[in-house]
């Protein structure tokens, strides 16, 4: 899959961009706050119609402007063209210039896969932010997936607030009670499964990525359910056994809301032992393991971006990561220094040159 073209209205610091891609590798060069990240940021949100920085959908309006608009031609099995507009009260998508109502319709087909260094949060930050991202990787590969888990979070809510009911009002029937945590345990095996296997198919290919970059091969990743390994008769068993703890508190104290999985590196927790270069190289891995699973399960080969890669690696794990790219992959490479390039790669790319908001194609000399 490549992404052909890309043009920005008022987005971040471009106030217009209109340029053309390489099908196969593309540099983007400049200083820091020049508006590197925001262009692939931009890939990012016609894929996924927001961005991965920011709290706020609409932080993406160059300031002062009342709306944002990203539009790209993304050659796949068609080629079609893609645009999203953001404004402060919303946004639209459209394909081909028809408005597609549902946002739902309209992901999962634009696959890109990104590394910025926001993605060591990966492996440093809390379960909480791992199981944002991991739903975030795995709704890429299946939409029933989002599904359940939506389901799921609106039956943990219901619940929640039913706990709190009964905490205050003696009269309300536990009944009720077990219908909410028959279908939440229900929700959560599946989302389980998902995850686990999910977790196990990419295992594998993370090994053997992080062999290829760093020659250790013993790099695994592990799902941790404290609960969710067990059949449905024992989890009901096991919620009836917390249900007192439960409405005194008002919330749900076990579930897959809870679970979490790490990286382990020569038997030791990457999180509390790894260097930074060691996490950077195990979250690429993880990166490269889902355009395997992507080429090998969905015949796709998604979009590559690499947001500031280089920083804290050195020279010969950069040339490993690189190699591995070969040119039926569309890469965007973002750097402040080109001299971290290799003169292959830059030989074989497109350069961009971004100075303030505005865009240059340069051309490469030795
Ligand atoms: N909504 C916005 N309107 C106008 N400018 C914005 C907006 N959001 C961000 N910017 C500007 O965009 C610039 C940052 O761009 P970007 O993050 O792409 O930098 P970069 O080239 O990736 O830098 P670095 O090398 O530090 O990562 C900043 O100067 C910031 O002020
Ligand atoms: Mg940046």
């Amino acid at each position: 899959m490549q992404i052909l073209n890309l043009k920005l209205l008022n987005f971040r610091n471009y106030e217009k961009l209109d340029i053309v891609f390489n099908p196969a590798k593309n540099i983007i060069i400049g200083q820091n706050g020049m508006g590197k990240t925001n262009i692939v940021e931009a890939i990012y949100v016609l894929a996924f119609t927001k961005s991965f920085r920011g709290t706020k959908e609409n932080v993406v309006i160059r300031n002062n402007c009342d709306l944002a608009r990203v539009e790209g031609t993304v050659k796949a099995e068609y080629t079609d063209d893609y645009k999203v507009i953001i404004k402060n009260d919303g946004k639209k998508v459209k394909i081909n210039n028809t408005n597609i109502d549902k946002i739902s319709d309209y992901l999962s087909r634009i696959n890109v896969v990104l590394f910025t260094s926001e993605d060591l949060k990966l492996i440093k930050d809390t379960p909480n932010t791992r199981r944002k991202l991991i739903n975030i990787e795995l709704s890429q590969f299946s939409n029933d997936y989002l599904k359940i888990l939506t389901y799921y979070n609106k039956v943990l809510k219901q619940r929640n607030m039913y706990l709190k009911t009964l905490y205050t009002n003696s009269m309300a029937s536990i009944d009720y009670l077990d219908i909410l945590t028959n279908q939440l345990i229900e929700l959560g095996l599946k989302i389980f499964n998902y995850r686990k296997q999910f977790i196990d198919d990419i295992s594998d290919y993370i090994s053997n990525n992080y062999a290829k970059i760093t020659g250790n091969s013993s790099l695994r990743l592990n799902y941790r359910s404290d609960y969710y390994d067990k059949n449905k008769d024992e989890l009901l068993q096991l919620y009836k056994k917390e249900q007192e703890r439960d409405i005194v508190l008002g919330k749900t104290n076990i579930g897959i809301h809870h679970d979490d999985y790490e990286f382990i590196l020569d038997g030791y927790n990457l999180k509390d032992y790894g260097s930074e270069g060691e996490q950077k190289n195990a979250v690429i891995s993880l990166k490269m393991a889902e355009i395997d699973i992507f080429r090998n399960q969905k015949g796709v080969i998604p979009i590559l971006i690499l947001d500031d890669l280089f920083s804290e690696l050195d020279e010969v794990k950069i040339k490993n990561i690189l190699s591995f790219i070969d040119n039926s992959i569309q890469t965007f490479v973002t750097t402040t220094e080109l001299n971290k390039v290799s003169d292959e790669l830059k030989s074989s790319s497109k350069i961009f040159s971004v100075i303030n908001g505005v865009v240059e194609e340069v051309s490469y000399e030795k």
